[in-house]
C-alpha cells in the first residue's frame, strides 16, 4: 500500500548521483564501491569496512567471521527486528532472549547479567552479545562493554537502525568487536538496499570479505573449500552512498527536529525513548508509547484511514510464532511496548503534513 505520508521517505537526488556515476565512467565500478567502503572508513574512523547488500547479510557476515556457528549461544535482544535474530539460525547457533529496559528501550543490563550467569551455572559462555540501538537510541554501552569484557565475549553491534548516532561522542558501530549498518530503503542513510560490517580487526574484515564474495580461494582459477555468499554491494548502490554519506548530519538534523515536534505537541499523552548527556540518537523513527492498547489503536486506524503510514513497534521475538521457545529473561517492557507503542512518520515534505498527523493524534487524544 503507498501512503499519502509515509513512515520514512528520502528523495533520490537524481543530478548528485548522475554526477558521481559520471565520475566513474571509464573507471573499473568496483572502485565506486571500494570509494563508498573508503568515505565509511573516514566517516566512522574504523578501518575495515565492507560494503554489502544488506544489513542481514552484513549480521550473518559478522557471526561467521567471528567464527560462530552450531552449539553456540548468541545473547540478543527480544525487542528487535526478526533480522538481529535470523542470522544466529542461519549459523546453527542459538539466541538467547533479553528484554529491554525503560529508559533507552535497549537490552536490560540487568537482565543480560543474569540471562549470563544463569548460562554460566549450565557450563555455557555465549559467543557473542548482539547489541541493537533500538530505533537509532544508543544502548548503555558502558555497562554492556563492562559485562562482556569480564566474560570474553565479543559484541556485534547490530547498528542498522542508528547510524549516526553516537555514544560519548563514538558512533555506533563503532564500539564492539564488530558493528554493522543498514541502508536500506527506510534508513536515515539509503542505497536502496545495502549495508555495511565495519571491524577494527584485520582478520575478522578478510574472513567476512572473503565469505561475501564466494569463499574464492586464492588461486589462478575457481577453487572453493567453503561454502560462501554473494553479499558484496553493487556499484549502483554505492553510488548512492557515496552522494548519501555528506547528508547524514542534515538527515538526522531533520529526523531528530521532527521527534521534537511530536514531543512538544503530544507531551501530556506520550512517554518516549529517552536521551541522556552521553548518548545522541538519530531519531531514526519518532516512537511513542500511548496511555494503553485501545488509544493506541484507535490513532493507529485514524492514521491509516488517512493514508498516513504508521506502524505497531516491534511485536518482541519471544511472542512471535517463530521464537516462541527460546530461552528468554524478561521484564515486561518489551510487551507492555508492542501493547502501547507507535512510530509515528518521520520524514516530511513540508511542515504542514507534520501539524496535520499532530491534529488527527491530538484531536483523537483529547476527547478520549
Ligand atoms: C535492528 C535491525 N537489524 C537488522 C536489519 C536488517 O537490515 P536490512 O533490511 O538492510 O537487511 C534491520 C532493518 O531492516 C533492523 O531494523
Amino acid at each position: 500500500m503507498t501512503y499519502r505520508i509515509p513512515l520514512s521517505y528520502n528523495p533520490i537526488d537524481v543530478p548528485a548521483l548522475t554526477n558521481v556515476l559520471t565520475q566513474y565512467e571509464g573507471k573499473h565500478h568496483n572502485q565506486i564501491v571500494t570509494d563508498f567502503e573508503g568515505s565509511l572508513s573516514e566517516l566512522t574512523s574504523i578501518p575495515h569496512v565492507i560494503a554489502v547488500n544488506s544489513g542481514t547479510s552484513a549480521i550473518h557476515l559478522a557471526l561467521l567471521a567471528l567464527g560462530i556457528g552450531k552449539g553456540d549461544v548468541v545473547v540478543a535482544p527480544t525487542f528487535t527486528y526478526v533480522a538481529t535474530i535470523n542470522p544466529i539460525m542461519y549459523v546453527g547457533a542459538t539466541p538467547v532472549l533479553v528484554d529491554c529496559e525503560s529508559e533507552s528501550w535497549n537490552m536490560d543490563t540487568v537482565l543480560l547479567k543474569e540471562a549470563i550467569s544463569s548460562l554460566k551455572k549450565r557450563g555455557i559462555v555465549p559467543k557473542a552479545i548482539m547489541i541493537v540501538h533500538t530505533y537509532g537510541m544508543p544502548a548503555k554501552m558502558d555497562q554492556i562493554l563492562e559485562i562482556a569484557h569480564g566474560e570474553g565475549i565479543s559484541i556485534i553491534e547490530d547498528a542498522a537502525e542508528s547510524f549516526g548516532a553516537s555514544y560519548k561522542g563514538k558512533m555506533t558501530g563503532t564500539l564492539g568487536s564488530i558493528g554493522i549498518y543498514s541502508f536500506n530503503n527506510n534508513k536515515v542513510v539509503t542505497t536502496y538496499g545495502g549495508g555495511a560490517l565495519i571491524t577494527k580487526n584485520e582478520k575478522f574484515a578478510e574472513q567476512a570479505r572473503w565469505i561475501a564474495s564466494q569463499a574464492r580461494e586464492s588461486k589462478p582459477f575457481y577453487e572453493h573449500n567453503t561454502i560462501g555468499y554473494n553479499y558484496l554491494m553493487s556499484p549502483l548502490s554505492a553510488a548512492m552512498g557515496l552522494c548519501e554519506i555528506p547528508r547524514i548530519t542534515v538527515r538526522n538534523e531533520s529526523r531528530r527536529r521532527v521527534f521534537t515536534v511530536y514531543q512538544n505537541e503530544l507531551k501530556s499523552f506520550v512517554e518516549f525513548q529517552t536521551e541522556n548527556s552521553i548518548s545522541y540518537s538519530n531519531r531514526w523513527l519518532s516512537t511513542f508509547l500511548f496511555k494503553n492498547n485501545d488509544i493506541k489503536d484507535l490513532i493507529f486506524n485514524l492514521l491509516i484511514k488517512n493514508g498516513i503510514e504508521t506502524r505497531y513497534l516491534w511485536r518482541p521475538m519471544h511472542l512471535q510464532p517463530l521464537y516462541g521457545k527460546m530461552e528468554v529473561y524478561l521484564n515486561g517492557c518489551s510487551e507492555e511496548f508492542f501493547k502501547k507503542g507507535l512510530c509515528l512518520p518521520s520524514c516530511f515534505k513540508n511542515e504542514e503534513q507534520q501539524a496535520e498527523v499532530v491534529r488527527l493524534i491530538n484531536g483523537l487524544l483529547v476527547n478520549a
